[in-house]
């Protein structure tokens, strides 16, 4: 099947936002260390952006959850594919993630890495959807709040393309 994907966020705004992002994130964690937390695959492209434009010390590791099969259908199920290689006990740690749909995943990692007893633990996401939420989440930075739509682009895939795509775009199947 083919589909089109058409631009949501252009990659200028996307960008300007995680700028802002970066400052006021700084902003917070001033005057400590912070360990971001990316979850793999999609967080990826967007933890790189940001924390490159962050201005306190910054450590990173990473960790792979499935919530998803193919296409755009929600399992509901959670499972760690790959765990972080450091422990996380008395660190400033930032979970770093694409988009909160259902609310499912972060959810369930906000959970697991709590139970690691880190000195702190914010979530800073690039998309919302708010629409969609059906487990309540605290989100405490939001790159941009979207509407019910499948998007792709900033890590985020179809089936595992379009990650590479420098803007946000909405999937359709062509007719
Ligand atoms: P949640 O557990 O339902 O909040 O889903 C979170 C995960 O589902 C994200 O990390 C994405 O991998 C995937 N996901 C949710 N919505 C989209 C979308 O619009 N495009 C691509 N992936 C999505
Ligand atoms: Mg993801």
């Amino acid at each position: 099947m083919s589909e089109r994907v058409r631009t949501l966020i252009k990659e200028e705004e996307v960008e300007r936002r995680i700028c802002e992002m970066a400052r006021e994130i700084s902003a917070y964690y001033q005057g400590k260390e912070l360990h971001l937390v990316s979850v793999l695959k999609g967080g990826v492209f967007f933890t790189c952006e940001l924390a490159k434009r962050l201005s306190v010390p910054v450590s990173m590791d990473f960790m792979s959850v499935s919530s998803y099969g193919g296409g755009t259908k929600s399992s509901g199920v959670v499972k760690v594919i790959k765990d972080l290689d450091e422990a996380i006990e008395g660190k400033h740690v930032l979970l770093v993630e694409d988009i909160v749909d259902s609310g499912r995943t972060l959810s369930y990692l906000l959970g697991n890495l709590k139970s690691r007893k880190p000195e702190s633990l914010r979530l800073c996401t690039l998309l919302d959807k708010p629409e969609r939420r059906v487990v309540d989440v605290q989100v405490d930075y939001t790159g941009f709040e979207i509407p019910d739509e499948f998007v792709v682009g900033y890590g985020l895939d179809y089936d595992q393309r379009y990650r590479n795509l420098p803007y946000i775009g909405i999937v359709k199947p062509d007719r």
